[in-house]
């Protein structure tokens, strides 16, 4: 088992699920042409995370860590036209390009790329009394993923879904003597999850082209 079979095991998923899409497809390319990490969520994930949007009807979706885009693109096509994604970016640059494959995928109308720090632009978010968002997905820095979720409740209506990205970290999350920054923001995060009343929780490991690693899902009660 390793990640070279990981990899032939993607490759082979996207043959039998992921249709040729040329916006999303412009937006990898662009990610790789701007020197971006390649961090962005696989063809696979990204169609999980518009399947989830779309079955539970969302029409107000949030995510925290925009990149270039690609999987704002996923959860736009969840939305209606009516519909809204806010995506939360602290990297001006980051925040340039995906703007710029969102408007590619015919999807500015629907997406608002915020540029800012998420501790900042959360509360500004939850100031401005705008509809409770459906959906939101987190995926932006682990360390202060507990204050990320924590927005994500109060910005939800009971019945939102709240899915994480990246908090199993190859098994790394066991580790309570980690000083790995990203273990110990996803630690301190799984407390805060353990003991928060507002919402039921499960996580599920992964395997994927991306390595190992694993996502939470939360619904808001
Ligand atoms: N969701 C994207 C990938 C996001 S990568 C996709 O799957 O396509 C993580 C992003 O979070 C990076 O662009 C990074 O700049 C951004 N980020 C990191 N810290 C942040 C913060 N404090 N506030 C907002 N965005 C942040
Ligand atoms: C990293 C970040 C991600 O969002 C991800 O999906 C994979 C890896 C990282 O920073 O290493
Ligand atoms: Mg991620």
């Amino acid at each position: 088992m390793s990640q070279e079979l990981w990899t032939k095991v993607d490759d082979y998923i996207n043959s039998v699920a992921i249709a040729p899409d040329a916006a999303l497809e412009a937006a990898s390319a662009a990610a790789v042409a701007a020197q971006l990490p390649p961090i962005s969520v696989t063809p696979a994930q990204g169609k999980l995370l518009h399947l989830m949007a779309r079955a539970y009807r969302a029409t107000h979706i949030l995510e925290v860590g925009t990149l270039a885009g690609y999987s704002t693109i996923w959860l736009a096509r969840a939305v209606p036209p009516e519909g809204r994604v806010v995506t939360l970016e602290a990297n001006a640059t980051h925040a340039d390009i995906a703007r710029a494959n969102i408007e590619r995928a015919g999807l500015t109308g629907r997406v608002e790329v915020r540029l800012g720090n998420a501790l900042d632009t959360l509360p500004r978010l939850a100031a401005e009394q705008q509809p409770p968002f459906d959906f939101t997905f987190i995926d932006a820095d682990r360390t202060n993923l507990a204050e990320y979720f924590d927005w994500a409740v109060r910005l939800s209506h009971p019945g939102s879904v709240i899915v994480v990205d990246n908090v199993i970290r190859k098994g790394g999350v066991i580790d309570a003597s980690s000083d790995d920054p990203n273990v110990k923001g996803v630690r301190r995060f799984n407390d805060q999850l353990k003991r928060d009343t507002r919402v039921t929780a499960t996580m599920v490991q992964t395997v994927s082209a991306k390595g190992y690693d694993g996502f939470a899902m939360a619904l808001v009660v």
